[in-house]
């Protein structure tokens, strides 16, 4: 089976990009282009469970073969936190600033700043469910560095890198990061399935 077209569901306009930019062996479908607005539902307490909660939830109303990824920042002094819970670690209205502010103070008292990047990807296709992981390891900065990327990118720094995630480009990142990983293992699949 040839995959031509796969949807990606996620309201996160920055992962769409980083996805689109790694992925041109076939086209990837936003959910705006097929006119979903929904807040996707992502109450599981695992990135497995909220991945196949996502893709599940956009399989179930277009019919359409899609995947999802779900994506945890996992400290080490910190017990792993914020972890699945990465999204609203701030606490309802939390923004990206405010997250990091957090996990920035909380770590203030300690001087282990080893931390990783998981990610999670679900793949709905034809009915049938498939994952695919990545993980990068890296430190925590002691304060924000670089302007693009998203989310935890500015405080996060991978092994055997100079530059934050946010100090690098798209490309860059892709090459080395957790979603990166994910979706080469992801395209691996498309090509002998
Ligand atoms: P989710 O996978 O959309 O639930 O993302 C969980 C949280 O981690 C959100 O706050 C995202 O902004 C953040 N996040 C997800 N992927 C990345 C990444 O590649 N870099 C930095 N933060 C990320």
């Amino acid at each position: 089976m040839k995959v031509k077209k796969i949807v990606f569901a996620t309201g996160n306009h920055n992962k769409l990009k980083e996805i689109k930019s790694a992925i041109n062996s076939f086209e990837i479908i936003g959910l705006k282009d097929l006119g979903i607005t929904d807040e996707i539902p992502e109450t599981e307490n695992t990135l497995k469970k909220n991945a196949l909660q996502k893709a599940k939830y956009i399989y179930n109303k277009t019919g359409l073969d899609c995947f999802s990824d779900d994506t945890g920042l996992e400290i080490e002094a910190l017990n792993y936190r914020p972890g699945v819970y990465s999204a609203m670690y701030a606490g309802a209205d939390c923004n990206a600033e405010n997250n990091i502010l957090k996990v920035l103070q909380e770590l203030e008292e300690y001087t282990n700043r080893k931390a990783q990047f998981k990610t999670v990807i679900a793949l709905i296709l034809q009915g049938k469910e498939y994952f695919f992981d990545g993980v990068v390891s890296g430190v925590i900065l002691k304060e924000k560095s670089g302007k693009d990327g998203f989310g935890y990118d500015p405080i996060f720094r991978p092994i055997g890198y100079e530059e934050s995630f946010a100090e690098m480009t798209i490309d860059q990142k892709n090459e080395i990061s957790h979603r990166g990983m994910a979706v080469k293992k992801l395209l691996h699949f498309l090509a002998i399935v």
